[in-house]
């Protein structure tokens, strides 16, 4: 056996990496001969796998190294990731190269995200070629297309129950399609982004048909239980992520009379990776995600991949482990694939996904709750509390900002920053939720519960963009005053994320302020869950309205949100001061108003935002020393202020100030 160093590193382990490589070594000379490799395409993949071998052996010895068939299964990883550079298309070999000299391509201020569904926008992928010019007129550079795999028939949670990794589900067209797509958008200049959904399969997945028919190999890739002892002890700790859909996180399966562990629906089976089979693979379905030419894969609910009795089941240390491999793997066979880490969890666990080695993007949901939070309150201490400490991250890595997505918004702030500035995180949770579904007095928006836990008061929200900024009750109410609230607020949302620093990413119907859509409760796929609510689908008349509108002058408030969204993210793309991760905040000694210094390679850049339905005001000398200089240009309205006198802010106005 090997001993732990004083790193908590088995001892000799770079000696017996070097070893089992060198053992190793007749089986790359296989892969390459049976696919004809050539010399130079050959050391091309070695070179890198020197560079990672021992980092992922040790990782990986940590996690199986006291399996019996630890040397098969790494044996079987190795010819894994060799036959991915074998099957590596010529065009995403380039493409590899020019990143690995550029890794920091998506640290531009030019990459602007948008994610859909395809039959929600489309219809299928055929006719989503067809639109690619309307991703460019939207000026989007990256595409997250909801998870288009073959899944379970009736419900499938949006397509996160996959039944087959490698087909394209049929109504939505086929695996060659979805290539052609992915060149298309290639030589669009778009970057394509799809799931890796690697917590679970489908219940009706190969793997777990396999099991259901009792092979035994194929029901250790999953978690299965005779009777409740075990499940019991588990549940002493964990949380109940769905509890509307069943209690607890174990479901009953009839035909092998067991219980499974279903953290989410009761259909999505979670993977044991305690088993390298596991491991290896959903490797080899990563590889094959890579190679249809994928730019970066979401990296589904990674907080719940490890399990382990007594905890909570998330964020454990070897489930960044397992994350680390699967990225020493995709850097070895295919470079240019990154990682985009989708943890919805407290904000010190979020920050532990990211870093070069890890996931170089991720998710910011603490930035996208607080902004909806500092919407309903007005006030700005909690996001200006939590940035403080929180938005910096490693080099080579970046936030993704977002206010919407597919899934609901839970108020995931840490309860410390809150009671630093003396709110009281439970009642302010309890506040968001009354807020959000409307039934605080006052309140604009038109939410509605997700996931309500009876037993811990628990609640998080559903609604669109739109709706919950109110002008869904605005439109009803046909009140002028408050459409026009509405619509600022809109702007003010997207002028943060577009501006704070990292990768913005619309969710598609944003740019239309497309209102809640109540008709999912009639289709019994989709009635039980409430986020389908702001799951609607594409209208392509409003876009003939929109061409019609330029012509005859006439507008609609559907126009004005696509064109102010759509001018905000040319802004941003012609903003220098806007690449990278780099703010720092200001103190504008007004509770309404986020101030923050945007700079990048000299360029500089305030952003002003007003949370609050009433003019706001801030020093101009606060500026004159961030932006050190004495006339500033609000460059979305094109408007110059002087810093002799105070900044005047028009009610949920955002200023994006550059020095003249
Ligand atoms: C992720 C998805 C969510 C899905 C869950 C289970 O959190 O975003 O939509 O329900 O994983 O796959
Ligand atoms: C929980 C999970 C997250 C998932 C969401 C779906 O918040 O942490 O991964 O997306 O539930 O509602």
């Amino acid at each position: 056996m090997i001993g732990l160093n004083d790193n908590g590193a088995p001892e000799g382990i770079e000696f017996k990496a070097d070893l089992t490589l060198e053992r190793l070594k007749p089986r790359l000379e296989e892969v390459w001969r049976n696919n004809e490799i050539d010399e130079a395409q050959r050391s091309e993949f070695e070179r890198r796998l020197h560079a990672h071998w021992r980092p992922l052996f040790e990782i990986l010895f940590r996690l199986y190294g006291s399996r019996y068939d630890f040397f098969f299964h790494i044996e079987r990883i190795l010819q894994t990731a060799a036959q991915a550079w074998s099957d590596r298309p010529v065009e995403l070999r380039d493409l590899d190269r020019h990143r690995i000299n550029e890794p920091d391509w998506f640290q531009s201020e030019k990459i602007v995200g948008g994610a859909l569904y395809v039959d929600l926008f489309s219809d299928n992928l055929v006719k989503a070629r067809e639109h690619v010019d309307y991703f460019q007129k939207l000026g989007l550079s990256y595409l997250h297309l909801m998870p288009l795999f073959a899944v379970r028939p009736g419900n499938n949670d949006g397509g996160y129950a996959i039944s087959n990794y490698r087909s394209v589900d049929p109504r939505l067209g086929t695996i060659d399609d979805l290539r052609m797509l992915a060149a298309d958008l290639r030589r669009a200049g778009i970057s394509l982004v799809l799931d890796f959904v690697f917590n679970h399969t489908a219940d009706d997945h190969g793997w777990a048909r396999k099991a259901q028919a009792g092979d035994r190999e194929y029901q250790e890739f999953y978690y299965l239980f005779p009777d409740r002892t075990v499940p019991e002890q588990y549940e002493a700790t964990l949380r109940e992520i769905f509890p509307t859909v069943r209690r607890g996180n174990f479901t009953w399966h009839d035909g092998m009379q067991q219980w499974v562990w279903t953290t989410f629906n009761s259909f999505q089976w979670d993977l044991n990776y305690g088993n390298p089979a596991v491991f290896r693979a959903m490797l080899e379905e990563m590889f094959f995600l890579a190679n249809v030419g994928v730019d970066v894969l979401r990296l589904d609910a990674v907080a719940f991949i490890w399990k382990q009795m007594g905890t909570d089941c998330e964020n454990l240390p070897e489930a960044h482990l397992l994350i680390q491999a699967f990225n020493h793997l995709a850097r070895i066979s295919t470079p240019s694939l990154l990682f985009k880490s989708e943890a919805i969890v407290h904000p010190d666990e979020v920050v532990k996904y990211i870093s070069p080695q890890e996931c170089q993007l991720s998710y910011n949901p603490t930035l996208m709750a607080l902004l909806w939070e500092s919407l309903a309150t007005r006030q700005v201490g909690l996001i200006m509390q939590t940035l403080r400490h929180r938005h910096r991250l490693p080099e080579h890595t970046a936030w993704v900002n977002y206010l919407r997505c597919h899934d609901d918004i839970g108020w995931t702030f840490d309860d410390d920053d809150a009671a630093m500035i003396g709110i009281n995180a439970y009642d302010h949770r309890q506040f968001l939720n009354q807020f959000y579904t409307g039934q605080f007095p006052g309140s604009f928006a038109r939410g509605i519960p997700f996931q309500e836990n009876i037993k811990t008061g628990d609640m998080r929200i559903s609604g669109t963009m739109a709706s919950l900024a109110g002008l869904e009750q605005a439109i009803e109410e046909d009140d002028e005053e408050k459409k026009e609230l509405a619509i600022r607020r809109m702007i003010l949302l997207h002028g943060v994320t577009l501006s704070i620093g990292g990768i913005p990413l619309l969710y598609l119907g944003e740019e239309w302020g497309m209102l809640n859509d109540y008709e999912f409760v009639t289709d019994p796929a989709k009635a039980g869950d409430s986020r389908w609510i702001h799951r609607p689908k594409m209208q392509w008349d409003y876009l003939e309205e929109l061409n019609d509108h330029i012509e005859s002058g006439n507008g609609s408030i559907r126009n004005h949100i696509f064109k102010s969204t759509q001018q905000l993210i040319a802004l941003r793309k012609s903003l220098p001061a806007l690449a990278g991760q780099n703010m720092e905040l200001i103190n504008t000694f007004n509770s309404h108003v986020l101030g923050y210094l945007r700079i990048f390679e000299g360029h500089r850049l305030i952003v002003l935002a007003n949370f609050s339905e009433e003019v706001q005001c801030v020093e101009g000398n606060k500026l004159r020393t961030a932006g050190i200089g004495r006339f500033f240009e609000d460059v979305i309205e094109k408007k110059t202020f002087e810093t002799s006198a105070p900044v005047e802010l028009e009610p949920y106005q955002i200023l994006w100030l550059k020095r003249v």
